[in-house]
């Protein structure tokens, strides 16, 4: 089957298209992200997010509160632009390359998914009649973390003369505002301050720092020339810009070309970061650039191989899933020093922040299709823990971690805390990634050295939050769940839901393991006391579940159904999402959900509930969800898929795979949305698919939605891979390798052999 490795779009030069442009052409390793802006710039009225990254680099900054109540945040992290390598104006016998400015003949960029580049061509007829291509090639590296190398080729097509490149390395940069817009920063500064610059040779190098956090970062750059004839260089300080000319002549149809390295270093990770720049630079410019994209290509062989789906019928859907999971790599980060920001490497929307996305939306992802980098990102919520404690312990806790809502470094940054410090549910939604991750791989070790400390102290949060009640029901009160449009509740049934799990396998991993040396120190480093295993199992088991027999529903919470449904029919489109345009106590006193709530839960744990509640609320919410945040609809049609609402699964599934390609809500600008894009993989892989696992292990139950005619995608299980293939009428499971293994398909047991595929008629 066919599949579109490259996403290619015209390039117009339009302002706002460029913007989106930005977002869908940044390269990215899960260490640096840098934004496909224009090299040779754009005039100052353009709305550009001009920005490069590294992954956990942030300055701390004030958040004042209204009124200084006890221990409310006061401060928050903030991703920080770290420098400007992009720069690099080119002009040809003495006139300026500026396509934004009209002489476009024909122009065109690119992604290239399994090479690991972007490509920008042009065209272009200078006033005087000149006419290049120019083409630039820029390359995040997937081995060489620091590394971004831009090929900066022109052709003269029509004329001889000269090429003058003014390559430039600007380290104080600032970053991107919107004050009308709650989801970007309200202020743009430049968080960076220059401690050190100039040139070593020809090499330009700079250490920058910001006030607060103290963090530094450091970057080197250097070039060089491909061209038949002798071209010279110039170095020079021009305010704080470090510029590097190079004069190369053009011969009418020769192809010369100026490749700029950039590489990146933080004092997070380095304890020298300058050195660590200049080593990198030294290592890479030995290798002839056609290496290096070598083993890009290899990386990502590697990667396709292990995750690339093929959806047969429908051949955009099939490239937007290619699309988005290569999105899901970019954002990865491989260290413990970094979260997925919701952003993930490719703007600056929601500060870079990470949020409960990572474990819910993006984790799910790498558990089944490259496991060490799903531990790797469990991590840094490992690393993060002590934080977690305090941050329980600011909110009143006498035990327990309680993650933050959104953060960077792990210490809470949500200034509204109705819809930021009170989802405690993130808490389960940490819990639920490690169970998952230990339940798909049986990483024993994991769970010794962090995985059960992580579900423990989460655990110990939920016992310390909740109380029984006069008939002995376990309550969590004033907590907000996933939708945001209603805060502040008793007993959220979603966050009750993860939390019982958490609970319960928290007691159940204890006893698993209890007898390992790593685990007893633990317990005696918690002073965890053997009453406390007996109460989380006695708090799960007795977890209060909210039930409405008149409806034969789950309510979202207590009190959710006594208020007045929001009339959605008649709400006018312009007002989405709705937390633009109304204020949130107003949206507060009604049943309206910005996104799946209880519907994710019923997916989360299914055998909480008969058949007909799930399906009853899932009618039922349906109604009132506006699904204004882009993490609804891939979450709806999993559930449906579960409930063998097929028709309602595929309406949900839409056109969500493409929501950034497409710009559906329209912010792509701001960068990617990566929980939708783990989501829509889930919404195949374990809603179309049925795929689970549990505690009893791998079980499937798939199908083919009306539209397609077969999909298939590789996955890893307990150290097998494995492949499923699922037509109309069958499915097949092939172990690729590995042992052999039973798994569930519907009600029934059923066995993979190493000799031959497992085949069914569906
Ligand atoms: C959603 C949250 C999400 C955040 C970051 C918000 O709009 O309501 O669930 O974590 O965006 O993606």
């Amino acid at each position: 089957m066919q599949t579109n490795t490259r996403l290619i779009r015209k390039e117009n030069y339009e302002p706002k298209e460029l913007n989106l442009h930005e977002t869908l052409f940044h390269n990215a390793n899960g260490y640096i992200g840098i934004r496909g802006t224009l090299e040779e710039g754009v005039p100052t009225d353009y709305p550009t997010m001009r920005g490069q990254y590294i992954a956990g680099t942030y300055e701390i900054i004030p958040m004042k509160q209204a009124e200084s109540l006890c221990n409310l945040v006061e401060e928050k992290q903030t991703m920080i632009n770290v420098c400007d390598t992009q720069t690099i104006r080119l002009s040809v016998n003495g006139e300026e390359f500026a396509p934004v400015k009209g002489g476009v003949k024909d122009a065109s960029r690119v992604l290239d998914m399994e090479e690991g580049y972007t490509e920008r061509t042009t065209v272009w007829k200078s006033p005087a009649g000149n006419e290049i291509r120019v083409r630039i090639r820029r390359m995040a590296h997937f081995g060489i973390k620091e590394l971004f190398t831009i090929e900066y080729e022109v052709e003269a097509l029509n004329f001889s003369g000269e090429a003058v490149f003014d390559s430039v390395h600007m380290p104080e940069v600032a970053n991107y505002s919107d004050p009308d817009d709650p989801r970007l920063a309200d202020e743009s500064p430049c968080y960076l301050k220059s401690v050190e610059k100039g040139f070593s040779g020809n090499r330009s190098f700079s250490v920058a720092e910001t006030a607060k956090s103290g963090v530094r970062i450091a970057v080197a750059t250097d070039h060089t020339v491909v061209s038949e004839s002798r071209s010279d260089s110039m170095i020079r300080e021009e305010g704080n810009a470090l510029i590097t000319r190079l004069r190369v002549p053009l011969k009418q149809n020769e192809k010369i070309a100026v490749i700029k390295y950039a590489a990146f270093s933080d004092s997070i990770r380095e304890s020298d970061p300058k050195g660590k720049v200049m080593q990198v630079l030294k290592d890479a410019m030995k290798r002839p650039l056609s290496e290096l994209y070598l083993a890009q290509k290899e990386y990502l062989s590697d990667f396709h191989a292990h995750s690339r789906m093929e959806i047969e019928g429908d051949a955009e859907l099939n490239d937007a899933v290619l699309f988005n999971t290569y999105q899901l790599l970019c954002a990865a980060p491989h260290d413990a020093h970094s979260g997925i920001a919701a952003k993930g490497l490719s703007g600056e929307g929601y500060e870079g922040h990470f949020f409960w996305d990572t474990e819910m939306y993006v984790v799910p992802f790498f558990v089944l299709t490259d496991p060490t980098l799903a531990k790797n990102i469990l991590s840094f919520r490992y690393a993060t823990l002590p934080a977690a404690r305090e941050n329980a312990t600011l909110l009143g806790h006498k035990k327990g971690a309680l993650y933050p809502w959104r953060t960077i470094t792990g210490v809470e940054c949500s200034g509204y805390f109705p819809s930021g410090s009170a989802a405690y549910h993130i808490n389960g939604a940490v819990a639920y990634a490690v169970i998952q991750y230990y339940l798909a791989t049986g990483d024993a070790d994991f769970m010794v050295t962090m995985g059960l400390e992580i579900l423990l102290e989460t655990a110990r949060l939920w016992l310390d939050t909740g109380v029984y009640d006069r008939e002995g029901r376990f309550c969590i009160q004033e907590v907000t769940g996933p939708d945001e449009y209603t805060c502040m509740v008793n007993n959220n049934y979603y966050t009750n839901a993860s939390a019982k799990n958490n609970l319960r396998f928290a007691a159940d991993l204890y006893e698993q393991f209890r007898d390992r040396a790593e685990v007893k120190k633990l317990a005696a480093r918690l002073k965890l006391d053997k009453t406390e295993i007996a109460d989380m199992k006695k708090a799960a088991e007795k977890m209060y579940l909210p039930y409405d027999e008149a409806y034969g529903i789950n309510p979202q919470d207590d009190s959710f159904l006594d208020k007045p449904v929001w009339d959605l029919a008649n709400t006018p489109k312009d007002v989405y999402p709705l937390l633009l345009h109304y204020h949130p106590l107003h949206l507060y006193r009604y049943q309206v959900c910005k996104q799946a709530d209880t519907v994710l839960s019923h997916f989360l744990f299914p055998d909480l509930q008969s058949k007909e509640t799930m399906e009853n609320s899932f009618r039922y919410y349906e109604k009132i969800t506006t699904h204004d945040s882009s993490l609804s609809t891939c979450v709806f049609s999993m559930t449906a898929s579960m409930l063998g609402l097929k028709e309602e699964a595929l309406a949900y599934f839409g056109d969500s795979a493409k929501l950034d390609l497409m710009n559906r809500h329209e912010n792509t600008k701001d960068g990617v949305h990566t929980a939708n894009m783990g989501g829509c993989y889930m919404a195949i892989v374990s809603g179309f698919a049925g795929l689970r696992i549990t505690d009893e292990g791998l079980s499937v139950n798939p199908y083919v939605p009306k539209g397609l005619s077969r999909y298939s995608f590789p996955f890893a299980y307990r150290g097998r891979r494995l492949k499923l293939t699922v037509e109309k009428n069958s499915a097949k499971l092939e172990l690729v390798s590995g042992d052999a293994l039973e798994f569930g398909f519907r009600d029934t047991r059923a066995e993979l052999g190493k000799e031959e595929p497992w085949v069914v008629k569906l």
